[in-house]
Formats: C-alpha cells, sequence, structure tokens
C-alpha cells in the first residue's frame, strides 16, 4: 500500500497519540465485533476504496474508522453510540487532530448517521460508510450492494475481497504507512489484531 497523500499528515500530526487518545476515552474498544480491531478494518476497506473514488478524503476516512464506533455501550441496540463518537472527535479536535469546522462537520454527520442504513449523496460520506458495510462480514453478513454508496464499494470483487479482511492481521503502524502517517512508538494496546 502507498501513502494517499500529505493531507492526513498535516491534519494528524500524530497518529499514535491520536489512537491512544481515542482508546483512553472509548467505552467499546475492546469488543471483537465493534471494538479496535474493527476499526483497523474499517480503515484498510476505506483505503481500497480511496485508491478508486478521487473525490473522497483520506483524513475523514482515518477519523472515521477511528470514531464511529469508540463509544459503543454495548454490540446489541445501542442508537446514540454514532453522536456519542462525534462528540468525542469534537472534543479530540485541537488537541489530538486538526480539522477545520467543514469537514468537522462532515466527520460529524459520517459518525452519527452510520448507523441508519442510508445512502450518501457525498462521497467523502460514502466511502467511510462503504468502508464500515464491506466490514459486516465479521458478523456473517454479506455486504447489499444497495447499501453500498459509491462504485468501488459496489465494483465487482471488492464485496468479495472485503470477505478476507477478517483473517488478515492488522496493525496500526501498517495502516498509519498506508495513509502516509509516520509510524508510532507506543500503543496502549500493544496487540496485533
Ligand atoms: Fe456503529
Ligand atoms: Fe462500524
Amino acid at each position: 500500500m502507498t501513502g494517499v497523500g500529505a493531507d492526513v499528515r498535516l491534519h494528524v500530526p500524530d497518529a499514535s497519540r491520536l489512537v491512544n487518545a481515542v482508546l483512553k476515552r472509548s467505552t467499546g474498544k475492546d469488543s471483537y465485533v465493534h471494538g479496535e480491531s474493527h476499526w483497523k478494518r474499517v480503515a484498510a476497506a476505506g483505503l481500497a476504496l480511496l485508491s478508486e473514488t478521487p473525490e473522497a478524503d483520506p483524513t475523514l476516512v482515518f477519523l472515521f474508522a477511528l470514531f464511529h464506533d469508540s463509544m459503543r455501550l454495548n454490540d446489541n441496540r445501542d442508537p446514540m453510540h454514532g453522536p456519542r463518537g462525534a462528540m468525542l472527535a469534537r472534543d479530540l479536535r485541537g488537541k489530538a487532530f486538526e480539522l477545520d469546522e467543514e469537514r468537522m462537520d462532515l466527520l460529524a454527520f459520517a459518525c452519527e448517521e452510520h448507523t441508519n442504513a442510508g445512502l450518501a449523496e457525498d462521497p467523502r460520506v460514502g466511502v467511510c460508510w462503504d468502508a464500515d458495510r464491506l466490514n459486516l462480514w465479521r458478523v456473517g453478513i454479506k455486504p447489499d450492494p444497495r447499501l453500498l454508496s459509491t462504485e468501488a464499494a459496489r465494483s465487482n470483487g471488492r464485496i468479495e475481497w472485503a470477505r478476507s479482511l477478517q483473517q488478515e492481521p492488522f496493525v496500526w503502524d501498517k495502516l498509519y504507512r498506508a495513509f502516509g502517517l509516520p509510524e508510532g512508538h507506543r500503543h496502549q494496546s500493544g496487540e496485533a489484531n
């Protein structure tokens, strides 16, 4: 995987510090279904879609992967977890990452609405939601192309490709590199899933 641009670096100068800040506040990081291992796979799926969706925004994809399920209280019905994830993002903006008002609103919208199964008109949001939905394989659900917003996610083979995400090991450092971010030094979790 190659870096996707300097914009992410500008907004996330220390990815390791940001991930640790989210892990510290997260109520759902340990869940197999919605926790940290899922966040990494959403980031990885997002990367694949980014390379085929020039209008998408790598910074938003990285931040969405990190925040959207960060504040889940359980793996079942928790309709307010998206809004709580958006609140955490607003709280850490300016402390652990930078983002202008317009894109902060877009990130918040993407987090708040990601569970409502709608399609996104804006491809910057669509890639985020599709990356999340492509990871439905982890709970034995084949992603429905009618619920995917971007051509890249619906394209031949992408849904099948996403099935293998669950078997692949993911470490943050590799994902940072793929997003063009410098590698981190320390992680609270330290795991390799
Ligand atoms: Fe969610
Ligand atoms: Fe998710």
